[in-house]
Protein backbone atom coordinates (compact mmCIF):
# COMPACT_ATOMS: atom_id res chain seq x y z
CA UNK A 1 0.00 0.00 0.00
CA UNK A 2 1.28 3.71 -1.27
CA UNK A 3 2.82 5.36 2.01
CA UNK A 4 1.68 9.52 2.02
CA UNK A 5 1.94 10.79 5.37
CA UNK A 6 5.60 12.24 6.46
CA UNK A 7 4.98 10.11 9.80
CA UNK A 8 5.12 6.69 7.77
CA UNK A 9 8.40 8.29 5.81
CA UNK A 10 6.34 9.56 2.89
CA UNK A 11 7.37 12.89 2.08
CA UNK A 12 6.36 16.09 4.09
CA UNK A 13 4.66 18.95 2.98
CA UNK A 14 7.27 21.35 4.32
CA UNK A 15 10.88 21.53 5.13
CA UNK A 16 11.68 25.38 4.89
CA UNK A 17 12.39 26.58 8.52
CA UNK A 18 10.09 28.75 10.69
CA UNK A 19 10.23 31.62 11.67
CA UNK A 20 12.23 31.76 15.35
CA UNK A 21 10.73 32.94 18.36
CA UNK A 22 11.70 35.53 20.25
CA UNK A 23 12.94 37.73 18.08
CA UNK A 24 14.86 40.84 19.20
CA UNK A 25 13.70 43.77 19.16
CA UNK A 26 15.87 46.71 17.42
CA UNK A 27 16.91 48.94 20.16
CA UNK A 28 17.36 45.33 22.68
CA UNK A 29 21.03 44.99 22.50
CA UNK A 30 21.70 48.76 22.75
CA UNK A 31 19.53 48.68 26.11
CA UNK A 32 21.22 45.74 27.38
CA UNK A 33 24.88 47.82 27.03
CA UNK A 34 23.45 50.83 29.03
CA UNK A 35 22.03 48.51 32.02
CA UNK A 36 25.32 46.51 31.73
CA UNK A 37 26.80 50.23 32.57
CA UNK A 38 24.83 51.65 34.61
CA UNK A 39 26.10 50.74 37.69
CA UNK A 40 22.45 49.25 38.64
CA UNK A 41 21.37 45.78 37.63
CA UNK A 42 18.67 45.38 40.27
CA UNK A 43 15.71 47.91 41.79
CA UNK A 44 17.48 46.62 45.10
CA UNK A 45 20.91 48.04 43.88
CA UNK A 46 21.55 51.39 44.96
CA UNK A 47 19.88 54.88 43.10
CA UNK A 48 22.40 56.16 40.22
CA UNK A 49 20.60 59.52 39.07
CA UNK A 50 18.72 58.45 36.89
CA UNK A 51 15.25 56.08 36.54
CA UNK A 52 15.16 52.52 36.60
CA UNK A 53 15.11 50.07 34.04
CA UNK A 54 12.33 48.76 35.66
CA UNK A 55 10.24 52.06 36.86
CA UNK A 56 10.48 52.75 33.01
CA UNK A 57 8.89 50.18 32.08
CA UNK A 58 6.28 50.27 34.60
CA UNK A 59 5.41 53.63 33.08
CA UNK A 60 5.41 52.31 29.74
CA UNK A 61 3.65 49.61 30.59
CA UNK A 62 0.57 50.78 32.59
CA UNK A 63 0.12 53.95 29.71
CA UNK A 64 0.06 50.67 26.99
CA UNK A 65 -2.95 49.19 28.64
CA UNK A 66 -4.55 52.34 29.51
CA UNK A 67 -4.15 52.16 33.81
CA UNK A 68 -2.38 54.26 36.55
CA UNK A 69 0.00 51.97 38.24
CA UNK A 70 1.97 48.63 37.11
CA UNK A 71 4.25 46.36 39.46
CA UNK A 72 6.33 44.26 37.34
CA UNK A 73 7.81 41.16 39.20
CA UNK A 74 9.59 38.03 38.32
CA UNK A 75 7.49 36.15 36.04
CA UNK A 76 3.83 35.19 35.58
CA UNK A 77 3.32 33.32 38.33
CA UNK A 78 5.01 35.58 40.52
CA UNK A 79 2.33 38.38 39.26
CA UNK A 80 -0.69 35.95 40.17
CA UNK A 81 0.58 35.37 43.60
CA UNK A 82 0.59 39.10 44.01
CA UNK A 83 -2.43 39.84 42.56
CA UNK A 84 -4.40 37.20 44.81
CA UNK A 85 -2.24 37.71 48.08
CA UNK A 86 -2.90 41.67 47.22
CA UNK A 87 -7.21 41.11 47.02
CA UNK A 88 -6.79 39.57 50.36
CA UNK A 89 -7.02 35.62 49.36
CA UNK A 90 -5.40 33.46 52.02
CA UNK A 91 -5.69 30.34 53.66
CA UNK A 92 -8.86 28.72 52.82
CA UNK A 93 -10.29 30.97 50.73
CA UNK A 94 -11.87 29.61 47.72
CA UNK A 95 -10.87 31.06 43.86
CA UNK A 96 -12.75 30.29 40.96
CA UNK A 97 -10.63 29.23 37.95
CA UNK A 98 -10.75 28.38 34.15
CA UNK A 99 -10.35 24.20 33.86
CA UNK A 100 -8.77 24.67 30.77
CA UNK A 101 -5.64 26.59 31.63
CA UNK A 102 -1.57 26.28 31.89
CA UNK A 103 -0.78 24.90 35.07
CA UNK A 104 0.35 27.95 36.77
CA UNK A 105 -3.96 28.85 36.80
CA UNK A 106 -4.25 26.74 39.91
CA UNK A 107 -1.16 26.48 41.38
CA UNK A 108 -0.38 29.74 42.36
CA UNK A 109 -4.19 29.72 44.09
CA UNK A 110 -2.40 26.84 46.06
CA UNK A 111 0.33 28.42 46.26
CA UNK A 112 -1.11 31.12 48.77
CA UNK A 113 -2.81 28.03 50.71
CA UNK A 114 -6.25 28.89 48.96
CA UNK A 115 -8.41 26.36 47.05
CA UNK A 116 -8.88 26.41 43.27
CA UNK A 117 -12.39 26.18 42.07
CA UNK A 118 -11.78 24.54 39.01
CA UNK A 119 -14.85 25.62 36.47
CA UNK A 120 -16.06 24.60 32.83
CA UNK A 121 -15.32 26.45 29.70
CA UNK A 122 -17.33 28.37 27.07
CA UNK A 123 -16.91 25.71 23.92
CA UNK A 124 -16.45 28.86 21.45
CA UNK A 125 -13.84 31.22 23.26
CA UNK A 126 -12.53 28.11 25.62
CA UNK A 127 -12.29 30.30 28.44
CA UNK A 128 -14.75 30.54 31.94
CA UNK A 129 -18.16 30.10 31.33
CA UNK A 130 -19.77 32.95 33.41
CA UNK A 131 -22.66 30.40 34.20
CA UNK A 132 -20.47 28.11 35.32
CA UNK A 133 -18.67 30.71 37.39
CA UNK A 134 -21.73 31.62 39.01
CA UNK A 135 -22.48 28.72 39.74
CA UNK A 136 -19.72 28.05 41.55
CA UNK A 137 -19.95 30.82 43.96
CA UNK A 138 -20.23 30.03 47.43
CA UNK A 139 -19.91 31.77 50.77
CA UNK A 140 -16.04 30.90 50.99
CA UNK A 141 -15.30 32.60 47.38
CA UNK A 142 -12.73 35.40 47.64
CA UNK A 143 -11.52 36.51 43.84
CA UNK A 144 -12.17 34.96 40.36
CA UNK A 145 -9.41 34.23 37.97
CA UNK A 146 -9.80 34.63 33.89
CA UNK A 147 -7.65 33.82 31.77
CA UNK A 148 -7.81 35.21 27.92
CA UNK A 149 -6.96 31.65 26.75
CA UNK A 150 -4.62 31.23 23.41
CA UNK A 151 -6.09 33.86 21.05
CA UNK A 152 -9.27 34.48 22.98
CA UNK A 153 -10.67 37.37 25.25
CA UNK A 154 -13.20 35.78 27.67
CA UNK A 155 -16.31 37.39 27.98
CA UNK A 156 -15.57 40.11 29.82
CA UNK A 157 -19.05 42.01 30.00
CA UNK A 158 -20.74 38.84 31.93
CA UNK A 159 -17.67 38.23 34.23
CA UNK A 160 -17.49 41.57 35.07
CA UNK A 161 -21.22 41.80 36.09
CA UNK A 162 -21.23 38.18 38.18
CA UNK A 163 -17.99 39.69 40.26
CA UNK A 164 -19.23 42.65 40.97
CA UNK A 165 -23.12 41.07 41.59
CA UNK A 166 -21.07 39.20 44.39
CA UNK A 167 -18.65 41.38 45.81
CA UNK A 168 -15.96 39.97 44.28
CA UNK A 169 -12.28 40.62 42.49
CA UNK A 170 -12.06 40.03 39.17
CA UNK A 171 -8.10 38.98 38.26
CA UNK A 172 -7.75 38.63 34.52
CA UNK A 173 -4.51 36.46 33.68
CA UNK A 174 -3.36 38.54 30.59
CA UNK A 175 0.06 35.57 30.18
CA UNK A 176 -1.42 35.06 27.10
CA UNK A 177 -2.66 38.25 25.79
CA UNK A 178 -0.76 40.87 26.04
CA UNK A 179 -2.17 44.15 23.85
CA UNK A 180 -5.92 42.51 22.90
CA UNK A 181 -8.45 44.10 23.55
CA UNK A 182 -12.27 44.52 24.88
CA UNK A 183 -15.30 46.96 23.79
CA UNK A 184 -11.78 49.51 23.08
CA UNK A 185 -9.78 48.74 26.41
CA UNK A 186 -6.43 46.60 26.68
CA UNK A 187 -7.19 43.06 28.88
CA UNK A 188 -6.41 43.64 32.27
CA UNK A 189 -7.71 46.62 32.39
CA UNK A 190 -11.56 45.75 32.94
CA UNK A 191 -10.76 43.57 36.21
CA UNK A 192 -9.38 45.14 39.05
CA UNK A 193 -5.88 43.50 38.44
CA UNK A 194 -4.46 42.22 35.18
CA UNK A 195 -1.53 39.79 35.08
CA UNK A 196 1.28 39.12 32.78
CA UNK A 197 3.65 36.89 31.87
CA UNK A 198 6.81 37.73 29.77
CA UNK A 199 8.14 33.95 29.84
CA UNK A 200 10.36 32.83 26.28
CA UNK A 201 7.37 32.08 24.37
CA UNK A 202 5.04 35.02 25.35
CA UNK A 203 4.38 37.80 22.68
CA UNK A 204 6.16 39.77 24.95
CA UNK A 205 8.61 38.38 26.60
CA UNK A 206 12.55 38.87 28.66
CA UNK A 207 13.21 35.39 28.54
CA UNK A 208 11.48 35.05 32.23
CA UNK A 209 9.28 38.62 34.03
CA UNK A 210 6.06 39.73 34.48
CA UNK A 211 3.89 42.93 35.57
CA UNK A 212 0.47 43.09 37.21
CA UNK A 213 -1.52 46.32 36.44
CA UNK A 214 -4.15 48.21 38.36
CA UNK A 215 -6.11 50.83 38.73
CA UNK A 216 -5.82 50.99 42.07
CA UNK A 217 -3.56 52.68 44.24
CA UNK A 218 -3.68 50.73 47.13
CA UNK A 219 -3.91 47.24 45.46
CA UNK A 220 -0.65 48.37 43.46
CA UNK A 221 1.17 49.73 46.67
CA UNK A 222 0.36 46.10 48.42
CA UNK A 223 1.57 44.16 45.53
CA UNK A 224 4.78 46.42 45.29
CA UNK A 225 5.76 45.70 48.65
CA UNK A 226 4.66 42.26 48.42
CA UNK A 227 7.31 41.86 45.40
CA UNK A 228 9.97 43.26 46.94
CA UNK A 229 10.91 41.68 50.53
CA UNK A 230 7.88 44.87 52.01
CA UNK A 231 10.04 47.75 50.40
CA UNK A 232 8.55 50.26 47.80
CA UNK A 233 9.51 53.59 46.21
CA UNK A 234 9.26 56.81 47.67
CA UNK A 235 7.59 59.81 46.77
CA UNK A 236 10.95 61.47 45.49
CA UNK A 237 13.87 59.34 44.48
CA UNK A 238 17.09 59.57 47.35
CA UNK A 239 20.80 60.76 46.26
CA UNK A 240 23.01 58.73 44.55
CA UNK A 241 24.53 56.24 45.59
CA UNK A 242 21.73 55.85 48.61
CA UNK A 243 19.03 52.63 48.04
CA UNK A 244 15.82 53.88 46.58
CA UNK A 245 13.34 51.62 47.89
CA UNK A 246 12.34 52.10 51.36
CA UNK A 247 11.69 49.75 54.61
CA UNK A 248 8.15 50.71 55.45
CA UNK A 249 7.24 47.23 57.33
CA UNK A 250 3.34 47.90 55.88
CA UNK A 251 3.63 44.58 54.31
CA UNK A 252 5.84 41.79 54.43
CA UNK A 253 6.84 40.23 50.99
CA UNK A 254 9.71 38.08 49.11
CA UNK A 255 11.61 38.77 46.38
CA UNK A 256 9.98 38.59 43.30
CA UNK A 257 11.70 41.65 41.53
CA UNK A 258 12.22 41.92 37.78
CA UNK A 259 16.25 42.64 36.88
CA UNK A 260 17.04 45.79 35.02
CA UNK A 261 18.39 43.68 31.82
CA UNK A 262 14.44 41.69 31.67
CA UNK A 263 12.96 45.43 32.08
CA UNK A 264 15.50 47.23 29.61
CA UNK A 265 14.60 44.16 27.32
CA UNK A 266 10.60 44.87 27.57
CA UNK A 267 10.88 48.57 26.73
CA UNK A 268 11.74 47.62 23.49
CA UNK A 269 10.27 44.68 22.88
CA UNK A 270 6.66 46.37 23.63
CA UNK A 271 7.47 49.13 20.86
CA UNK A 272 7.43 45.95 18.26
CA UNK A 273 4.36 44.51 20.05
CA UNK A 274 1.71 45.83 18.48
CA UNK A 275 3.12 45.21 14.44
CA UNK A 276 3.49 41.95 15.10
CA UNK A 277 -0.12 41.54 17.15
CA UNK A 278 -1.04 42.55 13.89
CA UNK A 279 0.92 40.48 11.51
CA UNK A 280 0.01 37.37 13.56
CA UNK A 281 -3.58 38.26 13.39
CA UNK A 282 -3.64 38.40 9.75
CA UNK A 283 -2.22 35.09 9.18
CA UNK A 284 -4.71 33.47 11.55
CA UNK A 285 -7.38 34.91 9.86
CA UNK A 286 -6.59 33.63 6.48
CA UNK A 287 -5.79 30.17 8.32
CA UNK A 288 -9.45 30.42 9.62
CA UNK A 289 -10.64 30.46 6.28
CA UNK A 290 -9.12 28.27 4.72
CA UNK A 291 -9.62 25.82 8.09
CA UNK A 292 -13.53 26.24 8.03
CA UNK A 293 -13.52 25.32 4.91
CA UNK A 294 -12.03 21.58 5.84
CA UNK A 295 -14.80 21.70 8.61
CA UNK A 296 -12.77 22.62 11.30
CA UNK A 297 -13.71 24.89 14.38
CA UNK A 298 -11.36 27.56 14.82
CA UNK A 299 -11.23 29.28 18.68
CA UNK A 300 -13.89 31.86 18.76
CA UNK A 301 -13.40 34.76 20.44
CA UNK A 302 -16.17 36.71 23.27
CA UNK A 303 -18.48 39.37 21.44
CA UNK A 304 -16.84 42.08 23.23
CA UNK A 305 -13.44 41.62 21.35
CA UNK A 306 -12.35 44.30 19.64
CA UNK A 307 -8.83 43.19 19.03
CA UNK A 308 -7.33 39.61 19.44
CA UNK A 309 -4.05 38.82 20.47
CA UNK A 310 -2.74 35.33 18.80
CA UNK A 311 -0.21 33.89 21.62
CA UNK A 312 -1.20 29.91 20.84
CA UNK A 313 -3.64 28.99 17.21
CA UNK A 314 -6.24 26.89 18.47
CA UNK A 315 -8.73 24.85 16.27
CA UNK A 316 -11.06 21.77 16.86
CA UNK A 317 -11.41 19.06 14.43
CA UNK A 318 -14.47 17.98 13.16
CA UNK A 319 -16.80 15.22 14.82
CA UNK A 320 -15.75 12.70 12.55
CA UNK A 321 -12.16 13.03 12.20
CA UNK A 322 -11.28 11.71 15.70
CA UNK A 323 -13.60 8.16 15.50
CA UNK A 324 -10.62 5.65 14.98
CA UNK A 325 -7.70 8.14 15.57
CA UNK A 326 -6.63 10.23 18.77
CA UNK A 327 -5.89 13.33 18.58
CA UNK A 328 -2.19 12.84 19.34
CA UNK A 329 -1.71 10.27 16.78
CA UNK A 330 -3.54 13.38 14.38
CA UNK A 331 -0.64 16.42 15.73
CA UNK A 332 2.21 14.14 15.53
CA UNK A 333 1.57 13.25 12.12
CA UNK A 334 0.72 17.42 11.74
CA UNK A 335 4.68 17.66 13.74
CA UNK A 336 6.02 15.64 10.99
CA UNK A 337 4.38 17.32 7.93
CA UNK A 338 5.65 20.50 8.83
CA UNK A 339 9.03 20.52 11.08
CA UNK A 340 6.67 22.38 13.12
CA UNK A 341 5.24 21.63 16.74
CA UNK A 342 1.49 21.27 16.71
CA UNK A 343 -0.13 20.37 19.98
CA UNK A 344 -3.01 18.61 21.36
CA UNK A 345 -4.54 21.42 23.86
CA UNK A 346 -3.67 21.46 27.57
CA UNK A 347 -5.05 18.65 29.86
CA UNK A 348 -7.27 20.21 31.74
CA UNK A 349 -6.54 21.05 34.74
CA UNK A 350 -8.47 18.60 36.92
CA UNK A 351 -6.30 15.43 35.14
CA UNK A 352 -3.41 17.72 34.48
CA UNK A 353 -0.20 15.33 35.38
CA UNK A 354 1.78 18.91 36.25
CA UNK A 355 -1.08 19.64 39.18
CA UNK A 356 -0.53 17.92 41.97
CA UNK A 357 -0.69 19.46 45.24
CA UNK A 358 -0.53 15.99 46.86
CA UNK A 359 3.41 15.65 45.86
CA UNK A 360 4.03 18.94 48.20
CA UNK A 361 4.03 18.77 51.84
CA UNK A 362 3.73 22.45 51.85
CA UNK A 363 0.18 22.07 51.11
CA UNK A 364 -0.64 19.56 54.10
CA UNK A 365 -2.38 21.53 55.61
CA UNK A 366 -4.79 19.07 57.29
CA UNK A 367 -6.92 16.45 55.84
CA UNK A 368 -9.56 18.36 54.96
CA UNK A 369 -7.67 21.08 52.89
CA UNK A 370 -6.06 18.57 51.14
CA UNK A 371 -9.70 16.70 50.50
CA UNK A 372 -10.23 20.84 48.88
CA UNK A 373 -7.42 20.83 46.90
CA UNK A 374 -7.96 17.34 44.98
CA UNK A 375 -8.17 18.00 41.33
CA UNK A 376 -10.02 14.66 41.03
CA UNK A 377 -13.16 16.16 42.73
CA UNK A 378 -13.88 17.97 39.57
CA UNK A 379 -15.85 17.05 36.80
CA UNK A 380 -15.58 19.29 33.71
CA UNK A 381 -17.53 17.75 30.40
CA UNK A 382 -16.81 20.62 28.11
CA UNK A 383 -13.00 20.86 28.91
CA UNK A 384 -12.82 16.95 28.14
CA UNK A 385 -14.44 16.87 25.16
CA UNK A 386 -12.68 19.70 23.91
CA UNK A 387 -9.25 18.57 24.31
CA UNK A 388 -10.03 15.36 22.61
CA UNK A 389 -10.58 17.54 19.67
CA UNK A 390 -7.90 20.42 19.81
CA UNK A 391 -4.90 21.04 17.67
CA UNK A 392 -2.53 24.15 19.06
CA UNK A 393 0.57 25.87 18.07
CA UNK A 394 2.82 28.70 19.18
CA UNK A 395 2.23 31.92 17.47
CA UNK A 396 6.08 31.81 16.06
CA UNK A 397 3.75 30.19 12.73
CA UNK A 398 2.13 33.04 12.30
CA UNK A 399 5.15 35.42 11.90
CA UNK A 400 5.70 34.66 8.17
CA UNK A 401 3.48 35.21 5.20
CA UNK A 402 0.84 33.76 3.25
CA UNK A 403 2.95 30.76 1.93
CA UNK A 404 3.32 29.27 5.75
CA UNK A 405 -0.30 29.61 6.79
CA UNK A 406 -0.89 27.86 3.47
CA UNK A 407 1.62 25.44 3.99
CA UNK A 408 -0.47 24.43 7.46
CA UNK A 409 -3.65 23.98 5.96
CA UNK A 410 -2.41 21.85 3.36
CA UNK A 411 -1.03 19.84 6.18
CA UNK A 412 -4.24 19.45 7.78
CA UNK A 413 -6.16 18.60 4.31
CA UNK A 414 -3.37 16.05 3.59
CA UNK A 415 -3.61 14.42 7.26
CA UNK A 416 -7.30 14.32 7.32
CA UNK A 417 -7.71 12.54 4.00
CA UNK A 418 -5.01 9.98 4.75
CA UNK A 419 -5.56 9.57 8.48
CA UNK A 420 -6.37 5.28 7.86
CA UNK A 421 -2.51 5.89 7.94
CA UNK A 422 -2.68 6.42 11.75
CA UNK A 423 -4.83 3.77 12.52
CA UNK A 424 -2.35 0.91 12.52
C1 LIG B 1 -2.31 31.50 31.50
C2 LIG B 1 -0.98 31.53 32.19
N1 LIG B 1 -0.91 31.98 33.45
C3 LIG B 1 0.25 32.05 34.11
C4 LIG B 1 1.42 31.65 33.53
C5 LIG B 1 2.69 31.68 34.33
O1 LIG B 1 3.65 32.52 33.80
P1 LIG B 1 5.20 32.26 34.10
O2 LIG B 1 5.63 31.06 33.34
O3 LIG B 1 5.87 33.52 33.62
O4 LIG B 1 5.35 32.10 35.57
C6 LIG B 1 1.41 31.17 32.21
C7 LIG B 1 2.65 30.70 31.57
O5 LIG B 1 2.63 30.03 30.56
C8 LIG B 1 0.17 31.10 31.53
O6 LIG B 1 0.09 30.66 30.27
Amino acid sequence: MPVHLAINNGTPVRTRPWPVWPQPARGALGALERVLHSGRWAISGPYRGAESAERRFARTFAAYNGVAHCVPAASGTASLMLALEACGVGVGDEVIAPGLSWVASASTIVGVNAVPVLVDIDPATLCLDPAAVEAAITPATRAIVVVHLYSAVADLDALRAVADRHGLPLIEDCAQAHGAEHRGRKVGSVGDIGTFSMQHSKVLTSGEGGAAITDSAALARRMEHLRADGRCYPAAAPAPGHMELVETGELMGSNRCLSEFQAAVLVEQLRELDEQNALRRRNALLLNELLAEQGLRPQDSSPGTTSRTYYVYAAALPDDALTDVPIAAVTGALTAELGFPISPAYAPLHTNRLYAPASRRRFALGDEHEKRIDPGRFHLPVCERLTRRLITFHHAALLGDESDVRDIATAVAKVLRHRGELRA
